[in-house]
Order: C-alpha cells, then sequence, then structure tokens
C-alpha cells in the first residue's frame, strides 16, 4: 500500500481556523453563566415555547419550503415569500451565499473584527477571504470599496457587526452598495438588527427589495430566543434566492424549527419588550464601563446585544475574564481574532450586569 493512503482534505480545507463557539463552563468544568454568545437573556417567547411542545409526528419530513415561515416572515417586513429562503440558522445561508457566487480564485471580502463565519465562508469553497481595515472597530466603507478588485464576487457586513457591536447608518449602507459593481453580492448580516430601534433602521431591506445582487439574513437565534432549533432566513432578488435554494438542505429546517419560529414571528410584544431591556440595560453597563475610563476601560458604542470592552490600562482583559469567570459568568475572549484587549459581553438581566460591573470596578480600583 503506498504511504499517505489515507484521505487528504483539501489545502483550504486545512486552512480552516474552526469556528469557536462561546463557553459556558470553566476550565475546571464548573457550569457558567453564559454572557458569550449572544442569547437573549429574557429567554424564548411563551408562544414560542407552546409550539414546541405541541405533538408532531418525527417520523415525517419538515416542509422542505419552509412555507409557512416563509409567509409569515413575509408578512410581517412586506417581502414577497418568494423572495425569501430559509436555512438552518443564519449560518447555512452565509455559506451557501459565499459557496454560489464565489470559488477558487475570487475574492470575498470583509472588515476586520467581523463574524469569523466569514472567512469560514470563504474559504470552504476554495475562494480567497480578504480582510479589509475598519475604522475604529467599525466598518469602513470607503476601505471596503477599495479592498475590491475585479475577483470580488462577495462582500459580508454585519450591521449591527459582531463582535465589535457597531452600526453603521442607512445612507453608509447605501454608499456601499452604490459603489459596488453590479456583479459583486452585498451580504448584509442583520443577525442583531431587530435590536436596533426601528427608526435607525439600515435600510437593507430595501436595498434587496430594489437590486438584484442585495442578500439580507436575519436569524431567530438572537432576539428570538431560538438559537437552539437552528433557523434564520435571507432575501433577495429571485437569482439570488434560487441559487441558495439549489444548494440548500433539502429539509435544512425542522419540523419544531418551522413551529417554533412561525409561533415567535407573531409574538412581537416579546420582540419589542426583549429590544426594551436589551437597550435599558446595555446603556447601565455603558455608563458602568464609561465610569472606569481612568482606568483604561473603554465599551466600543453597540447597537446589539452585546459590548465590547477594551481594557487600555492596567487592568487587562485576561485577568478580567478569569475575575468574571471567578465570579461564575463566562464572557467571550477573542485574541484569536486580533482582539486580546477586549472582552465581548452579552447583555444579561441586570444582576448579572450589576455582578460584571462590579467585578471590573472591584479590579480596576483595586489596581490588579
Ligand atoms: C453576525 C452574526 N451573523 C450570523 C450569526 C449566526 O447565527 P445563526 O446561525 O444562529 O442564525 C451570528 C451568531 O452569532 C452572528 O453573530
Amino acid at each position: 500500500m503506498p504511504e499517505n493512503a489515507s484521505p487528504q482534505m483539501k489545502p483550504w480545507i486545512a486552512a480552516i481556523h474552526a469556528y469557536v463557539p462561546g463557553k459556558s463552563k470553566s476550565a475546571d468544568g464548573k457550569p457558567l453563566v453564559k454572557l458569550s454568545a449572544n442569547e437573549n437573556p429574557l429567554g424564548t417567547s411563551p408562544a414560542a415555547l407552546e409550539a414546541l411542545v405541541q405533538p408532531r409526528s418525527p417520523r415525517d419530513y419538515p416542509d422542505p419550503d419552509s412555507t409557512a415561515l416563509r409567509g409569515a416572515i413575509g408578512k410581517l417586513h412586506g417581502i414577497d415569500p418568494a423572495r425569501i429562503v430559509c436555512g438552518t440558522g443564519s449560518d447555512e445561508l452565509l455559506n451557501l451565499a459565499a459557496q454560489a457566487f464565489a470559488g477558487p480564485g475570487d475574492e470575498v471580502a470583509f472588515s476586520r473584527f467581523s463574524f469569523s463565519v466569514y472567512d469560514i465562508a470563504a474559504r470552504r469553497c476554495g475562494a480567497t477571504p480578504v480582510e479589509v481595515a475598519d475604522r475604529d472597530f467599525t466598518a469602513d466603507v470607503d476601505a471596503l470599496l477599495a479592498g475590491v478588485t475585479d475577483r470580488t464576487r462577495v462582500v459580508f457586513i454585519a450591521n449591527p457587526n459582531n463582535p465589535t457591536g457597531t452600526f453603521i447608518p442607512r445612507s453608509e449602507l447605501a454608499r456601499l452598495h452604490a459603489g459596488l459593481p453590479g456583479k459583486v453580492l452585498l451580504v448584509v448580516d442583520r443577525a442583531y438588527a431587530e435590536y436596533v430601534r426601528p427608526e435607525d433602521d439600515d435600510g437593507a431591506l430595501e436595498l434587496a427589495a430594489r437590486h438584484d445582487n442585495v442578500l439580507v439574513t436575519h436569524t431567530f437565534s438572537k432576539i428570538y430566543g431560538l438559537a437552539g432549533e437552528r433557523v434564520g432566513w435571507g432575501t433577495g432578488a429571485p437569482g439570488i434566492v434560487d441559487a441558495l435554494n439549489r444548494i440548500r438542505g433539502p429539509f435544512n429546517v425542522t419540523l419544531g424549527a418551522q413551529a417554533a419560529a412561525l409561533a415567535a414571528l407573531e409574538d412581537q410584544d416579546f420582540v419589542v419588550h426583549s429590544r426594551d431591556h436589551n437597550l435599558a440595560e446595555r446603556t447601565r453597563f455603558v455608563a458602568a464601563i464609561e465610569a472606569l475610563g481612568n482606568h483604561g476601560l473603554r465599551a466600543v458604542p453597540s447597537e446589539a446585544n452585546f459590548v465590547l470592552v477594551l481594557f487600555e490600562g492596567k487592568l487587562t482583559a485576561e485577568a478580567a475574564l478569569h475575575a468574571i469567570g471567578d465570579a461564575g459568568y463566562a464572557v467571550r475572549h477573542l485574541p484569536g481574532q486580533g482582539l486580546p484587549q477586549a472582552l465581548r459581553i452579552t447583555i444579561g438581566t441586570a444582576g448579572q450586569m450589576d455582578d460584571i460591573a462590579s467585578v471590573l470596578r472591584g479590579m480596576a480600583e483595586s489596581g490588579q
């Protein structure tokens, strides 16, 4: 038998750093309160929970086209359901977008400090990821446009962005779109869009409705509190939806996920309550961080359900991470994403945010 007779992964797959999920346990296995994955601290809409426990036969495949769910999404957002595709989380759709429109020799561009899946999505279809400079942790439209070459096929932008929480307004998103060649697909990842005040909406759905080169993705994992059910959706021109439908899993959204997402959509009171809670607690938490500004702590402006806290003084992010862990909480340290000086902290309940703020205050003020 020849040597090396084992299957060899493709070099572009070997270049991928697997996605690192938020932790829920300490190094010694102790369970921690999870403020590391941007889940909804208020849980899930009671209507969605009720839908999840309804009897249904797991023997049967789910509706392959998520017809009822697409209809309800269309009704809520004023979109023709034919222009909507559902996914196993929005993560599936982000990957499919890269796979459908880019391949070996092509480039996929995104901002530094944006969602780590964009790099994976580009590499897994053999395309070249191109990371462009940010401006103070925010997507820089000029840099993104300057990063576009003849080989660019897809540009990803998360708005609000993860892990920074930053947001670009409608005028900037429109300027980004207007500056892109028509053959470049602009993917606007709106996983956290429901946390933005409706009056500040970035206009992405209008861009997707009017132009042939825009895909907007949403998820039920964040404000809708259904991360465990894995369901998201995207909308764009018929040609984009057609491409994604060709390559998605045929039964990609489970029976339970379709039912729960449908019920969750119909409970917009829960969404509004979650947004209001997040705004109030984020404002309070940011104020607590700003009060420690003389100790080198800084909160990156956030429109999402988390805040990226920078540690630019004596107290390091690593020391803070350990102290927060000792207090029973998991938050996100992202040295692998070029952010060794920062912690991304999900907005939890009032009591949880008070705990985190008090750990940070104690450490900063005692000069540790
Ligand atoms: C910016 C962004 N997009 C997409 C996702 C993927 O979410 P899901 O696959 O659960 O819909 C996340 C999850 O953390 C995210 O932060």
